[in-house]
């Protein structure tokens, strides 16, 4: 059950009970990982001082704070995210570097009533793919801003991109019977991979001027460190992580063997850097 207004109930329950703990718990060398397509994408879109910016799916705050950095004290951050184990994380986090310009509000993206016309950016990293309806949620996120005002985000472009999930999936599907999934397009890290139907998602939302750029570069995957650390980074998290989630003791030790195999070719000096790729999505509400 829900504890807010929520058109996922899927997804609540996913990042509430089995992925958000985890996230927390892993968040700052997931950041280090995914920060440099996060600022990236903020030097891209132009974040500047006095900006009133919506970050959605804000998960543990990294992005909200340097957001809240980027904009200044002239401007202001909320963070949305329907995840409270992150949403704990990410309050202590801007506690912690003492940033007095951002907020941080639990809620479903797709249906919360967020103040209208109030925000002159809605942002994300990585956190609006899972939407049950995406236009919805999309026509929602429209409201929040000024007529005129952007939207920014980032997300996955294909499995088949990104080496650093695709190569430890290839890796243990041998010891698993995995199946393709039904619906490509279902919620999840993959959603939006196909950039021509987020394009109509936006248009079909109310959003006009969308534009689509891509975003690739090599990761330093679970944020760098030895071999053994990255792999089991990569046991716990991204789909490879999902996969194994139930997996017995002695299938999870194959799986080991086998993803150490798949990635040692990448380990380095400074950890295992491996190529990854994003859309960069701009659009903008119709003045
Ligand atoms: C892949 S994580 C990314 C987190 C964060 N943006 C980052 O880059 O570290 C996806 C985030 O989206 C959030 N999320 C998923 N569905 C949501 C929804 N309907 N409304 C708000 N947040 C949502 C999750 O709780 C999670 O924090």
């Amino acid at each position: 059950m829900s504890d807010i207004p929520s058109a996922n109930p899927e997804q609540h329950e996913y990042w509430n009970e089995t992925a958000g703990p985890k996230w927390a718990q892993l968040s700052d060398v997931i950041d280090t990982q995914i920060a440099p397509l996060g600022g990236e994408a903020m030097d891209r879109i132009g974040v500047s001082a006095g900006l009133r910016v919506l970050d959605v799916g804000c998960g543990c705050g990294h992005t909200t704070v340097e957001l809240a950095r980027r904009v200044g004290p002239e401007g202001a951050v909320l963070g949305a995210d329907i995840s409270r184990p992150m949403l704990e994380g990410a309050r202590a986090r801007a506690d912690a570097a003492g940033i007095a310009n951002a907020r941080f509000q639990h809620a479903d993206a797709q249906v919360h009533a967020f103040e209208t016309d109030a925000f002159d950016l809605v942002f994300s990293r990585f956190g609006v793919m899972f939407f049950a309806d995406p236009v919805a949620a999309f026509a929602n996120l429209v409201g929040a801003l000024q007529p005129g005002a952007r939207l920014g985000f980032v997300c996955w472009q294909g499995l088949t991109r990104n080496d650093w999930m695709l190569r430890p999936m290839a890796a243990i599907a041998p010891l698993l019977s995995l199946k393709p999934p039904s619906d490509p397009h279902a919620p999840g890290p993959f959603a939006f991979a196909d950039a021509e139907r987020v394009t109509r998602i936006l248009q079909d939302a109310g959003f006009g001027s969308v534009r689509v750029e891509g975003m690739e570069r090599d990761l330093l995957v679970g944020g760098g460190g030895s071999l053994d650390d990255t792999v089991r980074f990569l046991l716990q998290m991204g789909p490879a992580g999902a996969a194994l989630r139930d997996a017995p003791k002695d299938l999870r030790v194959k799986a080991a063997d086998a993803v150490r195999e798949a990635i040692a070719p990448f380990h380095g000096d400074e950890g295992v850097r491996m190529p990854a790729a994003a859309w960069l999505f701009q659009a903008t509400r119709p003045a």
